[in-house]
């Protein structure tokens, strides 16, 4: 009989870029305020990589402190999984940072759904380990969204942010650190949010013509997708709670993506969840999309909020469109 193996996330890291632009600094770029952003949405403030900031480098300096917390060896890791949807390269940047890591016998691929990318990078990782394929997977949620925001558009501007966050995760014979799990996709919705391809006809020879372009910058349908998160997001952790065998009042932490405090605020209503079980560090970085969940992780783990042992439910949200819960223990 294949014995299954259990998930046990023994390290976190993270890491943002030097540069803080506050709510002042968007109101000399668009028509906004410090009050609207922060009354609508609880952001006071984002980090922004510079020409110069790859993703690979935010990637690998989050990984490399997961690595050192879980005391484990690069070239102990099997498997490296990047959740993003801003790579350095459309081909993948997964392999970049297995290089920079020098994780010589890990496989490395890229994963894209979008500000769900990390939830649903962690159920992927779960299933190697729960198999018995890997031990000890890298993985990472980490985006740039500033590369593709519309800076004109105010609708959207005040809201990104970048960064990175990762965790290590190791098969155990112990107690089974992943309870639950629900992953969805609704992509009828698709136009809610964007960040697409926009080809133009470019003839080569004859009557064949294929398409070129580039990315046109993130749209969204703001009101939508909240609406969209604030009835959605409760059912699903729900619906993992439920697999988890838990009760709402048997969770710890609730760690939300970073999108909307007004989100947090009304997911943990609608879930009956207190205000102090709830984390949040939006104000810092704003929505970091799949860097957001580990990010804010990383801050609680090292600030000693988070204990081991403790359960989190944990979801993400937005474009594809795509959403997620995972419960899952600390440690
Ligand atoms: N500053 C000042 N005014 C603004 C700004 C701004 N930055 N942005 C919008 N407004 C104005 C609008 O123009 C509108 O004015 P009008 O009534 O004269 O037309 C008014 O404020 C209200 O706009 P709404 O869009 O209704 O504002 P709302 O309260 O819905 O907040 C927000 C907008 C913050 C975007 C909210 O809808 C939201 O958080 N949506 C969810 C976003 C999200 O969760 N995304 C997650 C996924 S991200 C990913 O996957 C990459």
């Amino acid at each position: 009989m294949v014995q299954l193996s259990g998930i046990a996330i023994t390290g976190c890291g993270s890491a943002v870029p030097n540069v803080a632009l506050g709510n002042d600094g968007m109101s000399r770029l668009v028509d906004t305020s410090d009050e609207w952003i922060s009354t609508r949405t609880g952001i006071r403030q984002r980090r922004l990589a510079d020409a110069q900031g790859s993703l690979r480098q935010l990637a690998s300096d989050a990984a490399r402190q997961a690595l050192e917390m879980a005391a484990v060896q690069a070239t102990d890791v099997d498997l490296i999984i990047l959740a993003t949807s801003t790579p350095d390269d459309l081909f993948g940047t997964a392999s970049q940072i297995q290089a920079e890591l020098g994780a010589t016998r890990a496989a490395a691929f890229d994963l894209t759904a979008a500000c769900s990318g990390f939830v649903f990078g962690l159920v992927t990782a779960a299933q190697f380990i729960r198999t018995g394929t890997y031990r000890t997977i890298v993985l990472i949620g980490a985006d740039v969204l500033s590369r593709w925001t519309d800076w004109s558009d105010r609708r959207t501007c005040v809201l990104f942010g970048d960064g990175a966050g990762a965790i290590v995760m190791q098969s155990t014979s112990e107690r089974d650190g992943l309870l639950g799990f629900e992953l969805r996709s609704d992509g009828n919705q698709n136009n809610c949010l964007t960040l697409a391809f926009q080809p133009q006809p470019h003839h080569l020879v004859d009557d064949i013509a294929i398409g070129q372009g580039s990315f046109q910058p993130i749209a969204m349908n703001g009101q939508e997708v909240y609406r969209f998160a604030v009835k959605k997001v409760p059912e699903v952790i729900e619906k993992a709670l439920f697999r988890a065998h838990l009760s709402v009042e048997q969770i710890d932490w609730l760690l939300l993506h970073q999108a909307n405090q007004r989100i947090l605020d009304a997911v943990a209503q609608r879930l009956g969840i207190p205000d102090e079980k709830v984390i949040s560090n939006m104000a810092q970085y704003g929505n970091t999309s799949a860097a957001s969940i580990p990010l804010a992780l990383d801050e609680v783990v090292r600030s000693g909020r988070v204990q081991p042992g403790d359960v989190i439910a944990a979801a993400g949200f937005g474009a594809g469109l795509t959403w997620g819960a995972a419960i899952f223990r600390w440690r």
